[in-house]
């Protein structure tokens, strides 16, 4: 992975024509969270809605790693599932390769396109068949998408793949028990390797892991990227683990982005304030000496968010501005951030 990053323009379009692979524009998921029909007659309730993702842009070049970073519930896994199509959008687009990839799923050309792109989930236990030996996992994508028919062949094709996970060709014939979890997670990633693609969504790939195996999996994941050209959106609430692997970082706060910018901008001079609180709370990895703030308040409902600024109950530089009117994502000296204080020059 490179350090240099672009960053991105307030509406999410690039400044280097051609590079994006992955343009999010205005994206929105809403679901509905009512109770049956009967119980809100009865218990005159109203229907009630979660807005998970509310209005994220950005993209995603080339070759780079995009991490997405925020506290439970925040939106992450939708983005992460709307990248991929598991979800359709309530509104706004995903382009993968300049193609939108809600139209683009739902005709001839979808499996193509889910060939190019793969998700790689937090449970490796839960993603691979225990029944399955590992051989017919890793071969599973091969043969859904016709890319290679005859035994021999899979068996090459999958002892390359775990090669190039650090695995054995020998491990082929076990069982995913028979593994540690940070082996199943290489599994994991052979098996969305084995279709080639350029795109990997990574939702919490290593969090289920010991921190030392974490290492493993994450030099790996860079490995593959150097090797392959590969393209990550990579989401951890591992802030840690994100200096170790992006180019970029979002911050998300209910459903919106509220800062994006370069890793090193970021880790050196975040700008809003819950970028801030963030950072403040993580172990000092520098032993600076500086004294470190637990993360305060909590997330709020997101069936009820504040308004305005959906961040200004827990913010300590709001002000009546912040309780009225929601912030823009703005382009602020080459970051992309969402508040009144930053954009007054306030802080
Ligand atoms: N399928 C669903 N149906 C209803 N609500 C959902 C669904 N998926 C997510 N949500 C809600 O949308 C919001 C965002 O959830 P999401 O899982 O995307 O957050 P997250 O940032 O991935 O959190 P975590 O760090 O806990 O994984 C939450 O309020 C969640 O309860
Ligand atoms: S807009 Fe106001 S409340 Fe929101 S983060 Fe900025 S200063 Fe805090
Ligand atoms: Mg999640």
């Amino acid at each position: 992975m490179t350090e240099a990053s672009q960053v991105s323009d307030a509406k999410g379009s690039t400044k280097a024509p051609g590079s994006a692979l992955v343009e999010v524009r205005d994206l929105a998921k809403v679901f509905d969270v009512s109770a049956p029909w009967l119980n809100r007659v009865v218990e005159r309730k109203p229907r009630q809605f979660v807005h998970a993702v509310d209005g994220v842009s950005f993209t995603i070049e080339k070759g780079r790693t995009l991490a997405l970073v925020g506290e439970s519930g925040c939106g992450k896994s939708t983005v992460a599932r709307l990248l991929v199509g598991l979800y359709t959008p309530t509104q706004g687009e995903v382009r993968f390769d300049g193609e939108d990839i809600a139209a683009t799923l739902k005709g001839p050309k979808a499996l193509a396109l889910r060939r190019r792109m793969q998700m790689i989930f937090q449970d490796p236990y839960a993603s691979l068949n225990p029944r399955w030996k590992v051989q017919d996992i890793v071969a599973e994508p091969l043969r859904e998408h016709g890319l290679v028919r005859d035994a021999d062949g899979l068996k090459r094709r999958v002892g390359e793949l775990l090669q190039s996970v650090g695995l054995s060709p020998a491990d082929a014939e076990k069982f995913p028990h028979q593994f540690s979890g940070g082996q199943r997670q290489r599994i994991s990633i052979a098996r969305a390797l084995a279709t080639e693609p350029e795109f990997l969504v990574c939702d919490e790939p290593t969090s289920a892991l010991d921190v030392s195996v974490q290492a493993q999996v994450l030099n790996i994941m860079k490995d593959l990227q150097r090797k392959q050209g590969l393209t990550y959106l990579f989401i951890s609430h591992n802030l840690a683990v994100v200096r170790h692997v992006a180019d970029q970082v979002g911050v998300m706060y209910l459903g919106r982005l509220v800062e994006q910018a370069d890793k090193r901008s970021l880790f050196a001079t975040p700008r809003h304030p819950y970028t801030r609180m963030l950072l403040d709370a993580i172990p000092d990895i520098h032993m600076s000496g500086r004294s470190r703030t637990p993360v305060q308040g909590e997330v709020p409902n997101p069936l009820n968010p504040p308004s305005g600024c959906s961040f200004h109950p827990r913010c300590p530089h709001a002000n009546a501005r912040c309780g009225a009117e929601r912030p823009k994502l703005l382009e602020i000296k080459g970051v992309r951030v969402a508040c009144h204080a930053v954009e007054e020059g306030r802080i």
